[in-house]
């Protein structure tokens, strides 16, 4: 017998049950972007939100919202360590006000206290892309200061040794091909709406 129609003989457009799915999922938790710069997280997770009736919350601007300063800016007036001190704080406070998308800066998942903060506020999706599109886009823009004078290519390979075995760790990887960022978005739902959310940990 056919399910699909509630008492009232009307059914809900299978978007929203799919919309629905995933928010009871979700909890207050957060889906929550990660992997290199270039590989699309904030392009992808300000399109995703809306398709999931989510806030969007972009971590390296709420950095640089909560500094007064840009990236580049805290880099260089107070050095890296400085920096990912306040983005794992950040990232920390954005989790308890969940659940939204939040896209994460390409460094962040390194810290071991922001990957628990994670495991236990939401649901890492790792957003892979091949060497190239990273490369190029990243070249696009000279907005990153771990870029900046340096051979983009070589930079990015270096941090992807050190940084792939651990993005590898996320809850769910997607691989970002060069196709348009929609593509991309429906492929997370996609993934989302068949993936088997844990319970939420009692707090
Ligand atoms: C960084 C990536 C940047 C930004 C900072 C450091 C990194 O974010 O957080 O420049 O360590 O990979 P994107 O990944 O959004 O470029």
């Amino acid at each position: 017998m056919m399910m699909r129609f509630a008492a009232g003989g009307k059914s809900d457009p299978p978007e929203a049950s799919v919309e629905r799915r995933i928010r009871d999922g979700l909890g207050d938790r957060s889906i929550v972007l990660v992997g290199m710069p270039g590989c699309g997280k904030s392009a992808i997770g300000r399109r995703l939100a809306p398709r999931l009736n989510l806030p969007f919350v972009d971590a390296d601007d709420e950095i640089e919202r909560a500094a007064g300063k840009t990236i580049r800016e805290i880099f260089e007036d107070h050095g890296e360590p400085y920096f990912r001190a306040g983005e794992v704080r950040v990232i920390a406070r954005l989790l308890n006000a969940g659940p939204q998308v939040v896209a994460t800066g390409g460094g962040s998942f390194m810290s071991e206290d922001t990957r628990n903060n994670i495991r236990n506020s939401g649901i890492s999706i790792w957003v892979n892309a091949e060497l190239p599109v990273l490369v190029r886009r990243v070249s696009k823009r000279s907005t990153r200061p771990l870029f900046e004078g340096r051979d983009v290519t070589a930079v990015m390979k270096e941090l992807m040794e050190i940084r792939y075995p651990v993005f590898a760790t996320a809850d769910i990887i997607v691989e970002s091909r060069d196709v348009p960022h929609e593509v991309m978005v429906e492929e997370i739902i996609k993934v989302l709406s068949a993936y088997p959310f844990p319970a939420q940990p009692a707090v």
